[in-house]
C-alpha cells in the first residue's frame, strides 16, 4: 500500500484576508488530497495561519486591539473561508496555539543541543513585510524592499544565530541525492545557485518586540517568525510518537505547496533546521507561480476587489466548483497565471456548459425517451470497443497528471474524454437507431455514455466535488465516499448496472448568455480606479475616495504625518495616462524621490519644475505597475482640472519638516 500522504499549504499571515492567491494554493492542496483519497490513500491536508511577528503586532496596535484579539479575529476569516471553497482540510493550525508553541520550543531545544545556535548581535536592513533581514544587494535605492516596495528598517539587536553556513554543503548534497525535492526544475536551479553563492548564519531570535514564541531558556528573546512558522508542518502532527507522526517522512510522503516567493525559506532554512534537529526532511517542495487578475498584478486593493468568496457565491458560473475549475484547469500549476473574468465565463460555457453539461443532459434526455429512465443493457460492438480504448487513455493520463502535480492537465484529459463521448453520440446516433427499430443498439450507446459519465464524475471530483456529486445523483449514484485501501479511479470495465434507476435530470451547468455575461462582468470585474489600470494617484486632493467630512484626530495622530518641503527637479508625462505625472522631488535626501501625482490636467511638466511643494514623506509607497512606485504625496486643493498646489516660500530648505 502507498505511504500516507501529507499535503500542506503555507500558513497565511493574518494581516490580510483570504484572497485569490491564498485561495489558489488552498484549493490545489484540497484537490490533491481528494485525488489521493480517491485512490485509496491515507491522505491528510494541513492549512492554517501564521500569527506572530512584528508586522502583526504593529497591525494590532494600529487597530487598537491586543495582538491576541487581532489574530483571533483574522484567523477566523481564513477558517471560515475555506469551506466556502469546498476545502476540507484535516487540520487547521495556528502558531499561537499551545500545541504548536510547545513543540516549536522542543525543536529549538534540539537544534540548540547540537550546538547550531549561538548568541551574537545583528545589525541590518529588516523588511517587516517579508519579516526578513535583507542584504544591501537585495534592496532597491533608498533601502526599499523590492517585494513590498517599502523602505526597510535599520535594526541592531542581540540575537541568536543559527549556523546556516555549516549547512551549505549538506544542503547541496541533499538536493543532489533527492533530485525531485524541489519542483519545478527551474526553481530548483534558482535555489541551488542561491546556496552555492554562499549562505550566512541566520538571525533566529528578536528582542525588540515580544509577540512571538519565547526562546527556551532566554525569555528576553522571541523566535524569528520563520523559525516558528516553518515548524508548523511538523508540530501540527503532534510530535514524535503521536499517531499522526505516520504522515511525516520516512513513513509518510510530505508535500509542501508554496508560492515562488517563499521557496527559499522552505528549501534552505527549513531543511537546515530539520537536519540540525535530527528530524527527517519533507519529500517535496513544489513552488507555484503568481496570479494576476485580468492581466494586472494583484496589489492589495485589487486583491481585495477580487474576493474568492464572492466568486464562489456566483452560482451562474458554477459557484465554488466553477471557481475551483477555473483555477485548477486554466493556471498551469508551477507557472504564473492570469485570472481573467471574461475568459472565465467563456471557459465555463465551453467546458462545463457545452461539453460536460451537454453530454449529461443529452444522455439523460435520451434515456428518459428510450430506456424508461433506467440504465440499459450493454452489448458492445466495434464502435464501443474503440471508444473504451480511447477513453482509457484519457483516464490513465488524468491519473498520471494528478500524480505529477499537474491538475491542469488532469482536467484537460477529463474534458477530452467528455468531448470524445459527445463525438461518439453523434456517430452512434441512438435516436436514429431507435427509429430504425434497433433498440438494443440505442441501449448500448446509452449504457456506454452513462458509464463514461460515471467515470467523468470521478475524474472531476477532486476539482469540482459538489458538482461531481450532483452529476452522480442524476446518474442514480451515491456521492463519492473515499475509503482508505480502496482505489476508486474508474476503469470503464464494470458495466453491471443494467436496470438500475437514473436520477432526476436538471441542467448541471446552464450556459451563460450575453446579457447575463455582461451583468456578471459588471458585478465581478474590479473597477479600474484611475485611467486604465493604475490605483488612484495618492497625490490628488479632493479625490472621491477622500473622506467627505474631516474627523477629529489627536495631536499624536497628526504628528505621525511627516510633512516636508520638497523641490520638484523633473516632471514627465506618462504615455496613455492623461492625469498622471512622474516627479523627481528633492527632499534633502541623498537622492530625489519619485512621486507619481495626478496633476497633469492642471499643470504642464514645465510649470512644476522648480516649485517648492509640500510632501507627505512617510506615506507607504504605492505601486503603479511596470516598476513605477510612488514614494510620497504632494498636497494641493481643488478639482483635478483646477488644482492649486500647496507650496512653501523660497526660504524653506528642501527636507524641512512642517509642524
Ligand atoms: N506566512 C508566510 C508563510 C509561512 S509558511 C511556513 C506567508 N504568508 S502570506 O500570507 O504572505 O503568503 C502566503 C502564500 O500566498 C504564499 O505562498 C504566496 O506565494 C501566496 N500568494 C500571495 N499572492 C499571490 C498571488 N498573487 N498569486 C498566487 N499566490 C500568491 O508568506
Amino acid at each position: 500500500m502507498a505511504r500516507p500522504f501529507y499535503v500542506t499549504t503555507p500558513i497565511y499571515y493574518v494581516n490580510d484576508v483570504p484572497h485569490l492567491g491564498t485561495a489558489y494554493t488552498t484549493i490545489v492542496a484540497d484537490a490533491l488530497r481528494r485525488y489521493q483519497r480517491l485512490r485509496g490513500r491515507d491522505a491528510r491536508m494541513l492549512t492554517g495561519t501564521d500569527e506572530h511577528g512584528l508586522k502583526l503586532e504593529r497591525e494590532a496596535v494600529a487597530k487598537n486591539l491586543t495582538p491576541q484579539q487581532f489574530v483571533d479575529q483574522m484567523s477566523a476569516r481564513f477558517r471560515e473561508a475555506w469551506p466556502k471553497l469546498l476545502v476540507e482540510q484535516d487540520d487547521f493550525i495556528r502558531t499561537t496555539e499551545p500545541r504548536h508553541e510547545r513543540l516549536v520550543q522542543w525543536v529549538w531545544e534540539r537544534v540548540a543541543k547540537t550546538g547550531d545556535i549561538y548568541l551574537g548581535e545583528h545589525e541590518g536592513w529588516y523588511c517587516v513585510g517579508c519579516e526578513e533581514f535583507k542584504t544591501e544587494k537585495e534592496l532597491l535605492p533608498g533601502n526599499v524592499c523590492p517585494l513590498h516596495q517599502r523602505p526597510t528598517e535599520r535594526l541592531k539587536e542581540p540575537t541568536y544565530f543559527f549556523k546556516l553556513k555549516d549547512y551549505e554543503q549538506k544542503l547541496l548534497d541533499f538536493y543532489d541525492a533527492n533530485p525531485r525535492f524541489i519542483e519545478p526544475e527551474s526553481r530548483k536551479n534558482e535555489v541551488i545557485s542561491f546556496v552555492k553563492s554562499g549562505l550566512r548564519d541566520l538571525s533566529v531570535s528578536r528582542t525588540s518586540f515580544s509577540w512571538g514564541v519565547p526562546v527556551p531558556g532566554d525569555t528576553k528573546h522571541v523566535m524569528y517568525v520563520w523559525f516558528d512558522a516553518l515548524a508548523n508542518y511538523w508540530t501540527a502532527l503532534g510530535g514524535e510518537g503521536s499517531p499522526n507522526a505516520r504522515y511525516w517522512e520516512p513513513s509518510g510522503e510530505v508535500l509542501h505547496l508554496v508560492g515562488k516567493d517563499i521557496l527559499r525559506f522552505h528549501t534552505v532554512y527549513w531543511p537546515a533546521f530539520l537536519m540540525s534537529a535530527g528530524l527527517p526532511l519533507p519529500t517535496k517542495v513544489f513552488a507555484h507561480g503568481f496570479l494576476t487578475v485580468d492581466g494586472q498584478k494583484m496589489s492589495k486593493s485589487l486583491r481585495n476587489a477580487v474576493d474568492p468568496i464572492r466568486l464562489a457565491e456566483t452560482e451562474e458560473i458554477g459557484g465554488p466548483d466553477g471557481l475551483r475549475y477555473q483555477l485548477l484547469r486554466y493556471v498551469a500549476f508551477g507557472q504564473d497565471g492570469d485570472f481573467d473574468h471574461r475568459a472565465m465565463i467563456e471557459r465555463y460555457n465551453a467546458d462545463l456548459g457545452k461539453n460536460l453539461g451537454n453530454l449529461l443532459s443529452r444522455t439523460l434526455g435520451l434515456c428518459a425517451k428510450l430506456t424508461g429512465g433506467r440504465v440499459p443493457a450493454y452489448a458492445p460492438e466495434t464502435l464501443e470497443l474503440e471508444f473504451e480504448t480511447q477513453a482509457r487513455v484519457h483516464i490513465d493520463a488524468a491519473a498520471r497528471a494528478w500524480d505529477d502535480l499537474a491538475p491542469h492537465r488532469a482536467l484537460e484529459e477529463a474534458l477530452a474524454l467528455s468531448s470524445l463521448a459527445n463525438q461518439y453520440v453523434d456517430r452512434a446516433a441512438p435516436w436514429a437507431e431507435a427509429k430504425k427499430d434497433n433498440p438494443a443498439r440505442a441501449a448500448t450507446t446509452l449504457a456506454l455514455l452513462l458509464d463514461a459519465l460515471r467515470a467523468l464524475s470521478v475524474l472531476v471530483w477532486p476539482a469540482i466535488p459538489r458538482k461531481a456529486d450532483a452529476l452522480r445523483a442524476q446518474l442514480g449514484l451515491a456521492p463519492i465516499a473515499c475509503a482508505t485501501g480502496t482505489d476508486q479511479w474508474p476503469t470503464l470495465t464494470d458495466h453491471d448496472r443494467a436496470g438500475r434507476p437514473l436520477g432526476t435530470a436538471t441542467p448541471l451547468f446552464p450556459t451563460v448568455d450575453k446579457d447575463v455575461e455582461k451583468a456578471l462582468l459588471d458585478r465581478l470585474q474590479p473597477k479600474p480606479e484611475v485611467a486604465e489600470s493604475a490605483p488612484p494617484p495618492p497625490s490628488v486632493p479632493g479625490h472621491p475616495s477622500a473622506a467627505p467630512e474631516a474627523t477629529t484626530i489627536t495631536y499624536d495622530q497628526f504628528a505621525a504625518v511627516d510633512l516636508r518641503v520638497g523641490v520638484v527637479k523633473t516632471a514627465t508625462k506618462f504615455p496613455k495616462k492623461d492625469k498622471l505625472l512622474q516627479l523627481e522631488v528633492d527632499l534633502g535626501e541623498p537622492k530625489p524621490r519619485t512621486i507619481i501625482a495626478g496633476l497633469a490636467l492642471t499643470f504642464t511638466p514645465e510649470q512644476l519644475v522648480g516649485q517648492r511643494v509640500i510632501v507627505v514623506a512617510n506615506l507607504a509607497p504605492r505601486d503603479f505597475g511596470k516598476g513605477l512606485v510612488s514614494h510620497g504625496m504632494l498636497l494641493a486643493s481643488g478639482p483635478s482640472e483646477k488644482l492649486v498646489l500647496a507650496t512653501a516660500p523660497e526660504s524653506a530648505e528642501p527636507g524641512a519638516k512642517l509642524k
